[in-house]
């Protein structure tokens, strides 16, 4: 019973359970939840008053990403340090195969951006731009390396978008290797059409950005995806759901028992059209894709968390710069033109501390919390049991929220290099305390206290999900 640390008192919230206990950590791991009686020289913490969560799992993040003409604003260093202030313990992040090269090749390049500068522990998805018959076996290999998923686009032609060919072809394969698809889905061709009309009829200012992006071009790929999966006869997932339609159709495939999941990003909660309609250039901050949709729409996504339509929150936490600065294009590229405007924004520092506010003001159960920004991340992905639960023998990765302390969230505070924040100026209800990743304490109110180097590469699991 050597126990490293323990903390005492907290109310522990599973994704099943919520009780008041101590926590022990041995050696990195959870030893023991209940009453624990140990030597006085054992580095306690106060846990009385504060609720302990399992550490965040983001599965959506792009850290040191090189897209539409720009580079985000986050490498691993400084979207790891903000992911961790935030209550995440654990991202997954893309590695992006470039254009007729190996899979294995952008593997390495993103070990590289990662390794020994992350305060978080991390593991890669693999995004796949293309896969000739022969790179089938690649894919295989790939897996083996504990990389068991691969994000395929419905989008953006000419840059990442597949054809349906080689979407069936990877979803084919992954039957046999264990891993699932992961898939952007939008009509890339559609949209394309949509915005080439818009530009030439003079069209540029950022709402154009979603008015080219309906709803029903999500729904449609989402469909399609669907089809395609049943006919390969494997487990698909969405990330970025956005629009209720495509939700729907993700309900109506696991009414019919398909293995179909996908997760929602605080986005598409708490912010919606309107905010691309704000003075100048403001919109700019919005421009995402999927984009943000009409106010109500977010209803229907909640409504999709609480019964189990929508498995996951994530972030897509991808940042660009309002300004360009730093030998870095910022989304001012698109001043003349909405469709050069870098897409993606950020959000893995305030993920947790928005749907811990839903869980406040009542919209989530304290469990659903836990749920969808831990454990079915965790199963998900390969990563349970050690990770996603706060029980014996899981790392142990813990946050400590205080409920009764509000927190406002800014670009003056947050820990994130980007030059604004998408909720600037919103106070939520809670905040978070401590920070623990594999027992280390990592951050102590706004102070980071462990090294920022501490993540480390996680190997997942093929997944099976069921
Ligand atoms: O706008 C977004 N979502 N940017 C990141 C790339 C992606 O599609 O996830
Ligand atoms: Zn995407
Ligand atoms: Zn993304």
């Amino acid at each position: 019973m050597g126990y490293d640390l323990i903390i005492r008192g907290s109310t522990i919230v599973t994704a099943s359970d919520t009780f008041v206990a101590d926590i022990a950590v041995e050696k990195g791991r959870i030893a023991a939840v209940g009453h624990i009686h140990s030597a006085d020289d054992v580095k306690t913490v106060n846990g009385r008053g504060l609720v302990a969560v399992p550490g965040g799992i983001d599965v959506h993040t792009h850290f040191d990403m090189p897209f539409m003409g720009a580079t985000t604003a986050d490498d691993f260093t400084s979207g790891s340090a903000a992911a961790i202030f935030g209550g995440t313990t654990t991202v997954i992040d893309f590695a992006i195969q470039k254009r007729g090269k190996p899979l294995q090749e952008a593997l390495d390049t993103w070990h590289e951006k990662a390794e020994g500068k992350t305060a978080v522990d991390y593991a890669f998805h693999m995004i796949v731009v293309d896969l000739p018959e022969k790179g089938l076996k690649e894919m295989d290999r790939i897996v083996d390396q504990g990389v068991s998923t691969f994000k395929l686009f419905m989008a953006y032609p000419g840059i990442f978008m597949s054809d349906d060919a080689t979407i069936f072809r990877a979803l084919t394969r992954t039957k046999e290797n264990g891993g699932m698809v992961c898939m952007h889905a939008e009509n890339g061709g559609v949209i394309d059409v949509l915005v080439k009309k818009a530009l030439a009829e003079g069209r540029i200012e950022p709402k154009y950005h979603a008015l080219t992006r309906p709803m029903s071009a999500e729904a449609e790929a989402t469909r399609r995806a669907i089809a395609l999966a049943e006919i390969a006869g494997v487990p698909i997932y969405f990330v970025h759901l956005s629009a209720g339609d495509a939700m729907d159709e993700v309900r109506r495939a696991r009414e019919r028992a398909l293995p179909v999941f996908a997760e929602t990003c605080p986005q598409y909660l708490y912010l919606s059209y309107e905010d691309y309609e704000r003075p100048g250039f403001e919109g700019a901050k919005f421009v995402m894709s999927p984009p943000l949709r009409p106010k109500g729409n977010e209803e229907r996504l909640w409504k999709g968390l609480a019964q189990n339509w929508l498995q996951v929150v994530s972030t897509d936490h991808c940042s660009f710069c309002m300004k360009s600065g730093g030998g870095k294009p910022g989304k001012e590229l698109g001043k003349k033109d909405f469709s050069k405007i870098p897409n993606g924004a950020p959000g893995v520092e305030t993920r947790m501390l928005l749907l811990w506010d839903a869980v406040q003001k009542g919209r989530l159960s304290p469990n659903r919390f836990v749920e969808i920004t831990a454990t079915a991340p965790a199963k998900l992905f390969g990563l349970y049991p050690r990770k996603g639960h706060l029980g014996p023998g899981a790392d142990a990765d813990i946050v400590l929220i205080d409920p009764k302390k509000k927190h406002t969230i800014s670009a003056k505070t947050h820990h994130a290099r980007v030059d604004y924040n998408p909720y600037e100026s919103r106070t939520v209800d809670g905040s978070i305390r401590h920070v623990f990743l594999r027992g280390k304490q990592m951050v102590d109110g706004d102070r980071l206290t462990g090294r920022p180097s501490e993540g480390r590469f996680l190997r997942r699991s093929p997944v099976s999900p069921n």
